[in-house]
Parts: C-alpha cells; sequence; structure tokens
C-alpha cells in the first residue's frame, strides 16, 4: 500500500511549511500519497490550489492525519492535536528534544516514533537534509537585513553633494553558517567588516570574504574543526582573552551580529552589559543566540531592547521571517532524507542505523534517544 505523508498547518507564529508543491510532487512520484491541511503554505505565499495541482489532497487536520504513515512539520506538533494518527507514525521536524522534553515523551507515550531533524549527523552524505545549515544560512543574512533597517545611519559610504556618508562598521561574532552569510552580506551592503570565532578554522574562510578576522592569540582554542565541526566550551583563561580582545574591538563598531552556540548547552555569554556601554549610541546588535539564553547580556528573545543607546535585537525565528524560501529549502531537506532512504520493494522509507539512531527520539512506546536518557 502507499504510504500516507501528512502535510501539517503550522502553529500561529511560524509561517514556515514542511512541504511546498515541488516536494509534494517529488514525494507522490516516489509512489507516496500526500495530504495537505487546509492553509498549511498561507504563511509561506503557497495556495491549497497549488498543492491540488501537485497532485496532494487538500483537507482538514483530521482527514490529513487519518492513516497518516509519515507526518511532516517545521515545528514538532502539539501531541494533542495529533491523536487521531495511527500510532507507529512517523513524526519528521525540528522537535527541539531538550528544551521539549515532555512533548517527546508525549510522542512516546502515543506510539509515535518521532525523528529530530536537528540531530541530523554532520557528514557529507547527509549536507542536503541538513536544515539546521539551510534555515542558519537564511537567518544570517536576514540577520543584517534587520540591522540595517533599524540602523540610524547607512551601511556603505557614499559621497554627495552635501557631503560623506561613512561606511558602516560591522562585527560578525561566530562565524559557522549563519555568522559566514552574515558576513558575506553585511559586504554587500557596503560596511567595513570584521568577525571572530573560535575556531581556528573559520580564519581563512573571514578573509576569503573579503572580512577581517579578529582572533584571540596565545591561547589555545579550537584547532581545526572540534567535534562534528561544532565549538566546545572554552577554558577560563581562553573566555578572559576573548571579553579583553572583544573589549577593544567593541567600542570601535556601529553593527554587531551574534551567532555563537554550543550544541546542547546554552548560548556563550560574548559581549557583557559593561562592553555594551562602550558603544557609539545608535549602534544595533541582533542576537541570533537568544532563543538558546543569547550571545549578549540584556538581549531578549523576540524583543528588541535599548540599553546604553544601542538596540539589542533579540532576534527568534529569524528563517521564518524569510518563509517562502525558508520553506522551500526545509521542504527540500525533508525530501533529501525521506527519498535517500525509499526502499522500491516495500515503497517506504528504511532508516539506516547511523542516520536512524542519531535522530531517532522515540520508537514503541519509549524515548529511545541516547541524549535523552539518563
Ligand atoms: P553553530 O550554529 O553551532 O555555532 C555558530 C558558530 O559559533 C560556530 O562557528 C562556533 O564555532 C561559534 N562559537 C561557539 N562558541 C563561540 C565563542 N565563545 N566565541 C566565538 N564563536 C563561538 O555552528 P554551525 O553554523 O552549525 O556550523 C558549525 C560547523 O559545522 C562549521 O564548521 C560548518 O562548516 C560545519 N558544518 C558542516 C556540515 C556538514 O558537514 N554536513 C553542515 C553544516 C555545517
Amino acid at each position: 500500500m502507499a504510504v500516507k505523508i501528512a502535510v501539517l498547518k503550522e502553529a500561529a507564529g511560524e509561517n514556515r511549511v514542511s512541504a511546498t508543491p515541488e516536494t509534494a510532487k517529488k514525494f507522490a512520484a516516489l509512489g507516496a500519497l500526500v495530504a495537505v491541511e487546509n492553509g498549511a503554505g498561507e504563511g509561506a505565499s503557497v495556495p491549497d490550489s497549488d498543492y491540488e495541482a501537485a497532485g496532494a489532497t487538500v483537507g482538514d487536520r483530521q482527514s490529513t492525519l487519518t492513516g497518516a504513515d509519515i507526518i511532516l512539520g517545521v515545528q514538532g506538533p502539539d501531541p494533542a492535536a495529533i491523536e487521531v494518527a495511527k500510532p507507529g507514525a512517523w513524526i519528521v521536524a525540528s522537535l527541539s528534544p531538550f528544551a521539549e522534553r515532555a512533548r517527546v515523551d508525549a510522542y512516546a507515550a502515543r506510539g509515535f516514533e518521532a525523528l529530530a531533524m536537528e540531530l541530523m549527523p554532520r557528514i557529507t552524505r547527509a549536507q542536503s537534509m541538513d536544515i539546521l545549515s539551510s534555515q542558519s544560512n537564511l537567518a544570517g543574512y536576514k540577520a543584517v537585513v534587520l540591522a540595517a533597517s533599524e540602523y540610524g545611519r547607512a551601511f556603505p559610504m557614499m559621497m554627495t553633494a552635501a557631503g560623506t556618508v561613512s561606511a558602516a562598521r560591522a562585527f560578525v561574532m561566530g562565524v559557522g553558517v549563519a555568522g559566514l552569510q552574515a558576513i558575506a552580506t553585511a559586504r554587500r551592503l557596503g560596511a567595513q567588516v570584521s568577525a571572530t570565532d573560535v575556531r581556528s578554522a573559520t580564519k581563512e574562510q573571514i578573509q576569503s570574504l573579503g572580512a577581517k578576522p579578529i582572533f584571540v592569540e596565545n591561547v589555545e582554542g579550537i584547532e581545526g574543526e572540534g567535534s562534528g565541526g561544532y565549538a566546545t566550551e572554552m577554558s577560563g583563561e581562553y573566555q578572559r582573552a576573548q571579553a579583553e580582545l572583544v573589549s577593544g574591538h567593541i567600542a570601535k563598531q556601529d553593527i554587531v551580529i551574534t551567532t555563537a552556540l554550543i550544541p546542547g548547552r546554552a548560548a556563550p555569554r560574548l559581549i557583557s552589559d559593561a562592553q555594551l556601554a562602550t558603544m557609539r549610541r545608535g549602534s544595533v546588535i541582533v542576537d541570533l543566540a537568544a532563543e538558546a539564553g543569547g550571545n549578549v547580556e540584556g538581549a531578549v528573545a523576540g524583543e528588541t531592547v535599548v540599553r546604553h543607546g544601542v538596540k539589542i535585537i533579540g532576534a527568534s525565528n529569524v528563517a521564518g521571517r524569510l518563509a517562502a524560501d525558508a520553506s522551500a529549502l526545509f521542504s527540500r531537506n525533508l525530501y533529501n532524507f525521506l527519498s535517500a532512504f525509499w526502499d522500491k520493494d516495500s515503497n517506504r522509507p528504511i532508516l539506516d542505523e547511523e542516520i536512524g539512531d542519531a535522530i531517532r527520539l522515540t520508537r514503541d512506546g519509549k524515548v529511545v534517544h541516547p541524549r535523552l536518557l539518563g
């Protein structure tokens, strides 16, 4: 029997959607039945009729979920909202397993197999399935655009008959996927850009984008790449040296974009209130780590606060503000994942151990992911 894939309308505040007409069509070509909840694509500017034209059925939540084998979401669905789905159904979404532990337990109790896409291992063959990369890239771009629109001055240098406008100085802290895109975007807008990270491998990447690397010297950072390319918590000595370096540099910056994250931990604090006080009034900071606790003292997720005359944008769900592009990439990540494991004989996906065990949170009524046990 054909596998049924359900595409849910996300909860209020989330404009992205987990399948586009393009991926719905591709799933149908694999032999799946695709059911889309009414209005699922609205926030991403996709009308129901486009899904129908792609071969999907569109209906209410109950008919979408009934008999579904795979439930797609951007964020994890509220367990109460998917009660009618059958036990054993897969939930494939960004599930925030550590922050939303009760929800994971509820998925287990209902017998769902929950697959957390943000735990996808960073191995070459999984790059096209990596939602963190696809969404961070857009967030890095949008962070700079948000900063530019809040900033009461221009980014590029302009020579006009009335005088010269000087270029903005932008500093990017944390040069992963989001940070690299932030550097590129700030450069395109004409800012003078500098950037820092704890991973020395990023130095060359910063330079190759035409920005200036600002690095702690003489204290051991992360040579090359940490585990899976991620950062770890730094030593006290490193943190002190970093604070000193930032203090000297930040007072001269107009725009700061912070993106530093450490998987499974609170975001590292990179800018203190005292450092904020040294910045020029009217400067703008976008803290992309605000939801993970914030890189900037005083940042509040989802809000803009002003301290010492500096605007701190505690950005949350930034990729969701580019809902159409973010949905297109997110949906392709989900399609690339499921189609890579599509078994032609049984006409359904069968995961291998390396990827399946890395992302599977629940199975057969139990929480099974090692990071959620004991
Ligand atoms: P992330 O979102 O976990 O962190 C953002 C950045 O903050 C990282 O560059 C990290 O080193 C930096 N950071 C952490 N603590 C810091 C501190 N105290 N001060 C300054 N910076 C700090 O990282 P993201 O964007 O997920 O990428 C991490 C790495 O993974 C990169 O090397 C990237 O190239 C690699 N990657 C590999 C993929 C693959 O092979 N499939 C896919 C995507 C990324």
